[in-house]
């Protein structure tokens, strides 16, 4: 075992707390592979043993101070279509993938997802190909969550499984490498590598860029990290490669981080410090997935409503920012920049027939301007997620969510006046530190009050690091915490099955998105009785303006803008749907005719 070797990194601007100003990218040696082999042919991994020793050596001399300034530099400022400039420890084909194949596998939040694709778009670029066969991979990379315990158990299971297939691999093939990406990267950073000695690379949310360099280093037969977090980063140049099979929706990062430090919260520590994405680059972005054919773009942020652009330097100002009434930040408060309503203007100008989500909001941050151009803009969608997590003040005071009780019903009231018909969806947290019965009661009823389309709601889960770790005791018993999160399901359920029941009887616009259930249905003829009811049985399904899934069977209908034409409904169409009947989680119906998004106005 050759010795840790372990470079401090300054990172350029010092910020808060524990979000390391000062961060470490380690490069380590791992256990030795052994390379005997009975025939005169080296085996890959005897090929490979020159390579290490050269790479060694190369690595003893070490990367220089400028090495490091130069990749301290700023991220925005490097072209996409570079492969970036080795170290001086390695050659510049070492950068290249040479044609292997990696596996990704995510975990956890829409942000990983997007996280995904910009990994595999960072890759691509260096020459690996892409496989989704696990047994094919010579690199599995798994993008991680840390935001609950469970969450980071099921990747240590999932290693486990790994490890099996990394040591029955045979010797005539490349070694797999294995990498964990994102949060939990970032929370435990070397606990990883010391634990699970087969993992080979880690990297932190803010470093896969870096990804090419620590596979080079992983080919070497070391462990290499990168879990450096940016004041910057926000990978604007990177284009995510949309791997969704339906194709006709995207979602397109337009921030980063967190600054709220909600007392409960790992976010904030594992995806640094909040900064946006210049709007220049998010619209070009949609613009390409428009022409792309695209029928729907979700804006997503940690805190996308505190989109604050502010890299364009004549918009910084100093312009208060408005927060929503009666509503605080745990943060100074911050000026100047092009704000959210700013953005959701332009966003939703691009194509008109292209509706807008965003995900997922701070209630905080909605002035009126922005409630406003919801309203107003038909292809913004009339949805809006609203985590409120407890229904008690003395709970959210404990959280440090910067509101009461009062001030969010007071916001729901106003949410719902500016934008009739809005669709509200909420996360609830069962079992905070301190939660009496008294406050439970509370959260049940405001989820009663409210009555929520949707809802995610969780047990409390203790995150190291978060204020609520060192301030606070993890005091709800477990079969407490999970007893109330069964009744807030079961309540939200049946708030949610009558919210959707009143849109019975009325027609909304749905974006199909492809088939929906396959009903197995019989016939008399058993020899095409499997091909006949999987085609003529086939249901379709879509999402309305508040994301709910519609689902309806798939049946000639008339198109409106060409009278005559009798048509069928493919991905990407609109049409206007009679609802029949709503369940909590689905509404069914049945189709009237094919239309465009300006066509219809809203049916009911
Ligand atoms: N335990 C349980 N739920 C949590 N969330 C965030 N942190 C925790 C935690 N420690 C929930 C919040 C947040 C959602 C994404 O996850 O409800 O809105
Ligand atoms: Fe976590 Fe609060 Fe930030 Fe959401 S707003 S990511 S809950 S710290």
């Amino acid at each position: 075992m050759h010795p840790l070797q372990c470079v401090l990194q300054v990172q350029r601007s010092l910020g808060w707390g524990p979000l390391a100003s000062v961060s470490w990218l380690s490069l380590r040696m791992c256990r030795a592979h052994s390379s005997l082999s009975s025939t005169m042919c080296p085996s890959p991994e005897r090929q490979e043993d020159g390579a290490r020793k050269d790479f060694s050596s190369r690595l003893a001399a070490g990367p220089t101070f400028q090495h490091f300034l130069k990749s301290a530099s700023a991220p925005q400022e490097k072209l996409s279509s570079e492969v970036e400039d080795p170290p001086p420890y390695l050659m510049m084909d070492e950068l290249l993938g040479r044609q292997r194949k990696v596996y990704l596998e995510t975990y956890g939040c829409q942000m990983n997802v997007n996280d995904t694709e910009i990994a595999w778009s960072i890759l691509q670029k260096s020459g690996y190909l892409r496989t989704s066969n696990l047994q094919e991979a010579d690199v599995i990379l798994l993008v991680t969550c840390s935001i609950r315990e469970k969450a980071e158990q099921t990747i240590w299971n999932r290693l486990h499984q790994l490890k099996a297939l990394k040591t029955r691999r045979p010797r005539s093939r490349v070694p797999l490498r294995i990498g964990i990406l994102g949060c939990m990267a970032e929370r435990l950073k070397e606990e990883i590598l010391n634990r699970e000695k087969m993992v080979d690379i880690l990297a932190g949310p803010d470093a896969y860029r870096d990804l090419p360099r620590l596979l080079a280093v992983a080919e070497s037969g070391q462990q290499a990290a990168n879990v450096l977090l940016s004041l910057d980063e926000t990978y604007a140049d990177v284009m995510p490669v949309q791997t969704s099979a339906s194709a006709t929706s995207a979602f397109v990062s337009i921030m980063r981080g967190c600054d709220n430090m909600c007392s409960y919260c790992i976010v904030p520590f594992t995806r640094g410090r909040e900064r946006s994405r210049p709007i220049a680059s998010i619209l070009e972005e949609v613009k390409k997935l428009s022409e792309q054919g695209l029928k729907e773009v979700t804006l997503l942020g940690q805190n996308v409503n505190s989109f604050r652009d502010n890299s364009e330097v004549q918009f910084n100002s100093a312009v208060p920012t408005n927060l929503s009434r009666g509503f605080t930040t745990n943060y100074k408060t911050k000026q100047g920049g092009l704000r959210f309503a700013h953005l959701l203007d332009q966003v939703s100008r691009v194509d008109p027939e292209m509706r807008i989500r965003f995900t997922s909001p701070h209630p905080k941050d909605f002035p009126d301007e922005v409630l406003q151009l919801i309203h107003e803009r038909d292809n913004i969608c009339k949805q809006i997620h609203l985590p409120a997590q407890s229904g008690s003040s003395r709970v959210l005071e404990a959280m440090r969510r910067g509101y009461s009780r009062e001030a969010y019903v007071e916001l729901v009231h106003h949410i719902r006046e500016s934008i009739p018909g809005v669709s509200l969806s909420s996360d609830f947290i069962a079992g905070f530190c301190g939660e009496t019965e008294e406050d439970h009661v509370q959260t049940v009823s405001l989820l009663r009050e409210v009555q929520y389309n949707m809802g995610f709601l969780f047990a409390y889960s203790m995150r190291q690091k978060t204020r609520a770790y060192h301030r606070l005791k993890d005091d709800v018993p477990e079969e407490v915490k999970l007893r109330r999160l069964e009744e807030l399901i079961t309540i939200f359920r049946e708030e949610a099955t009558k919210a959707n029941q009143t849109s019975v009887g009325c027609t909304q616009l749905v974006l199909v998105e492809g088939a929906g259930l396959k009903l197995l249905g019989s016939s008399d003829s058993p020899a095409s009785a499997s091909q006949l009811s999987k085609r003529s049985a086939t249901d379709l399904c879509g999402r309305n303006d508040g994301n709910l899934k519609v689902i309806f069977p798939d049946a000639e209908m008339e198109d409106v803008n060409n009278p005559g034409l009798r048509v069928r409904a493919q991905p990407g169409d609109y049409v206007l749907v009679k609802i029949t009947s709503a369940s909590s989680q689905t509404l069914r119906g049945h189709v009237l005719c094919r239309t465009t998004l300006r066509d219809s106005s809203a049916y009911c």
